[in-house]
């Protein structure tokens, strides 16, 4: 019997939880995890497909594990986003791959390991309604950080952004019971974990109704659970806890959500809200169902209510239609947020999305390099103003690890996810330190120690 699996990630924080959910699934099944791919029988690859590179990277990987089989005995399976869509890539199907599963489907691995024993291909990529792993606690294994960890709030994603795939391939978004998240919570809490991030595709739309959760539209609104009211119940709960979360919808943001994050010290000071273009026309074709107004409005509301937070997003350039006005958009309005961090992609034309069937992909390549470097350079400037901002200010640092530079330097996060490294003394992994801010670059805070917490 096959027993040692070993897992490649690529992709989002939602595929990091899923692999723990899935160690925690086959290792209850006597399958046991290694991170020594030699000493694999079972290699599982949880993949990506947001954008065509990342499909492309686990297709190169494929083609190295294929040459890996012909020296030993090993089971190669697909997992995660790319389940649904692999069987595109039809000519390695067969020969490589033993069997293909989708995000919902990690509770029947056990079963399915047994059958591709019997020689038998299998194919699971069925979405559902409903499958939340409510009842598995993910297994902490496979993420040796002891300090931070991701709770899993909500699946799939209704939004429906023409240019997403996600909606196609984790389907339609259900939310966790609030009981089992805060029993996550405790649990992460007592084995001394100090910093929870809630994940979701969308967590301003999570919502809880004890009558039919998936029916999100017909409920009654005083028994419901909304995600500013799940914030405020964990950051009771666990007040010494620090608590992230991610990703925030400018649609679907309240103000009552801001509100909560101001009132609760332990909530991190720090909002990822992609805007995806600072363009109306873009905005619309793109379904965001926000415009550009409308965003500006809500930042607006962040910096009245909570001054010192930060703010990222994602940004996607050279989408179907672009013209240069559209861009001048975008970089006007990366100049009025003058954003903290961000996350800045060329537009990757997905087979099965609105805009692949009904829009032009006829932005050229060329322009698009050209507006993404333009992007990037603007927000290594506002990175470094943002950080600059912080000099001789006192952080509150959680010491996450040991910095990769130098290895007498710890690292570690602020409130607002600044990355803060400093010299060691004798602290460890896990502690909160006073850090005095000395010096910047555009993606690091340098400084020293001042006082323990
Ligand atoms: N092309 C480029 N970027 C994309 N994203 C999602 N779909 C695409 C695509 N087709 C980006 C969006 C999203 C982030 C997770 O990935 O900016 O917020
Ligand atoms: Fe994709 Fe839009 Fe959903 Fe984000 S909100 S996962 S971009 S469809």
């Amino acid at each position: 019997m096959v027993k040692n699996f070993y897992i490649i990630n690529y992709g989002c924080q939602m595929n990091v939880y899923d692999n723990e959910i899935i160690i925690s699934i086959l290792t209850k099944n006597n399958y046991s995890y290694v991170n020594d791919i030699s000493k694999a029988d079972i290699i599982l690859i949880n993949t990506c497909s947001i954008r065509e590179k990342a499909e492309i990277t686990v297709i190169n990987k494929l083609i190295y594990l294929n040459s890996l089989k012909r020296t030993r005995k090993i089971y190669i399976g697909i997992l995660g986003c790319m389940a649904r869509r692999i069987q595109r890539f039809i000519k390695i199907k067969k020969s490589i791959i033993d069997f293909i599963v989708g995000p919902d489907n990690y509770r029947e691995l056990p079963n399915i390991i047994k059958s591709i024993e019997d020689n038998r291909y299998f194919v699971n990529v069925l979405l559902s309604n409903e499958e939340t792993y409510s009842n598995i606690f993910p297994s902490k294994i496979y993420n040796n950080n002891k300090v931070t960890s991701y709770v899993t709030i909500s699946r799939g994603c209704d939004n429906m952004c023409t240019f997403c795939v996600v909606p196609f391939t984790r389907g339609r978004e259900r939310s966790k019971s609030p009981k089992v998240i805060i029993k996550e919570c405790e649990k992460l809490y007592n084995s001394g974990y100090k910093e929870i991030t809630l994940l979701g595709q969308n967590v301003d739309s999570y919502l809880w109704t004890p009558e039919n959760y998936i029916k999100k539209y017909i409920y009654n609104k005083k028994k419901a659970i909304d995600f500013s009211c799940l914030l405020e119940m964990i950051a009771k709960k666990f007040n010494d806890l620090r608590i992230r979360f991610s990703t925030s919808n400018p649609h679907d943001m309240s103000i009552k959500v801001l509100k909560i994050i101001k009132k609760y010290n332990n909530i991190c000071k720090y909002i990822h809200l992609p805007v995806q273009s600072g363009s109306n026309r873009i905005l619309k074709l793109m379904n965001r169902k926000y415009n550009r107004l409308e965003y500006i409005n809500l930042i607006d509301n962040i910096r009245k209510i909570i001054p010192e937070c930060a703010i990222s997003y994602d940004i996607i350039t050279g989408f179907c239609t672009e013209i240069e006005k559209d861009h001048i958009d975008t970089l006007n309005l990366m100049k009025y947020v003058v954003y903290d961090f961000g996350y800045m992609f060329m537009y990757s034309h997905r087979e099965g999305t609105y805009s692949y069937r009904n829009l032009k992909d006829n932005v050229p390549l060329i322009v698009k390099k050209r507006r993404l470097n333009e992007i990037i350079n603007l927000q290594r400037e506002h990175s470094y103003k943002r950080l600059k901002g912080y000099i001789n200010t006192v952080q509150n640092v959680l010491i996450e690890g040991i910095s990769k530079k130098d290895k007498n330097y710890w690292y570690g996060r602020n409130s607002q996810n600044s990355l803060i490294v400093f010299k060691k003394n004798n602290e460890n992994i896990g502690d909160y330190v006073n850090i005095k801010i000395l010096k910047n670059t555009s993606a690091t805070l340098i400084g020293e120690i001042i006082k323990y917490y």
